[in-house]
């Protein structure tokens, strides 16, 4: 496994997702012994870097990550947890309820990585901002950041934070590289930041991309695990792809560490 190192935290290059864990908009109970044993097999393999959102489910994917957490017996020290806050709990008061009911949720005393899940029109980020530092403040909360930034808003994101944002939290992956073209992804390569790619692996875009096919065959790997060696050859960037599947979730671990040659970066990513 690569990783990232800044603010003294070492990330691991590829985490894992939990978008459809335990649900949708809505908890889904019918769906817990799945989706236990997805976050059992992913403990298992070695993901330490989980991501989760207090709107994943309604909040009961963070119920399960804690409760897959418990039961494996691993350190909390040893696991990164990340979660999100919504874009309508973003006043003072309610970033600080929001925080204290994922960790509620999730069993822990403390998130490694507090996120503002999306902006919302009118938000007073000064003020949200205010809550986010309180929590780093008083030990709740280690490391702060965005998700859904455009560039603007990145920037008055890291005027505003006391404490030095970690990541921006952005869909990226060979269809979609609207952080490059909004300069979202060279500004966090030029100031220290994680660009941390959601929604890496697209599989209809995949199907049809013979070149990534042909190149994957070649090296003997699969088209996905190149999509995500792609993501994550880049500085700064690190990934966070979800799969109920535990071959698919081993073959996205080991993506980290295929190094693409200059050659096949230039032949088939059109970089
Ligand atoms: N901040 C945000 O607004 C935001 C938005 C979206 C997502 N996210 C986060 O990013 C995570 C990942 O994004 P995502 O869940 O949208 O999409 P994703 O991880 O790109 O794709 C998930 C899909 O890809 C399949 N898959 C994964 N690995 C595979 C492999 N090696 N081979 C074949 N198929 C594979 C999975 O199916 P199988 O189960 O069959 O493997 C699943 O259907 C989420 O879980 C969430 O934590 C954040």
């Amino acid at each position: 496994m690569r990783y990232e190192t800044l603010q003294n935290v070492r990330l691991p290059k590829i985490g894992f997702g939990t978008w459809t864990i335990g649900g949708e908009s809505r908890a889904d109970y019918a769906q817990d012994s799945r989706s236990l044993r997805a976050l059992r097999s992913a403990l298992e393999l070695g993901y330490t870097h989980f991501d989760t959102a207090e709107g994943y489910a309604a909040g009961h994917a963070e119920e399960l990550l804690g409760r897959a957490v418990r039961e494996s017996g691993l350190m909390r020290a040893d696991l990164f947890i990340t979660s999100k806050v919504s874009p309508e709990h973003l006043d003072y008061a309610d970033v600080l309820s929001s925080c204290e009911n994922s960790l509620r949720r999730l069993g822990m005393d403390y998130l490694d990585l507090y996120l503002i899940h999306w902006p919302r029109r009118g938000m007073h980020l000064a003020d949200t901002f205010r809550a986010l530092n309180q929590l780093v403040a008083d030990g709740k909360v280690r490391h702060l950041g965005v998700s859904n930034f455009n560039l603007k808003l990145l920037k008055n994101a890291v005027a505003v934070s006391e404490t030095k944002l970690l990541t921006n939290q952005v869909s990226y992956s060979l269809p979609d590289r609207t952080s490059v073209k909004n300069g979202v992804l060279a500004y966090c390569q030029e100031n220290d930041l994680l660009l941390t790619a959601y929604s890496p692996v697209k599989r209809r875009f995949i199907r049809g991309n013979r070149p990534l096919q042909e190149l994957a065959r070649r090296r003997g790997f699969t088209p996905q695990q190149v999509a995500l060696a792609w993501l994550v050859h880049q500085p700064r960037v690190i990934t966070i792809p979800m799969s109920f599947d535990p071959q698919h979730q081993a073959e996205n671990l080991v993506a980290s560490d295929i190094v693409l040659t200059d050659s096949e970066l230039a032949q088939f990513f059109n970089l």
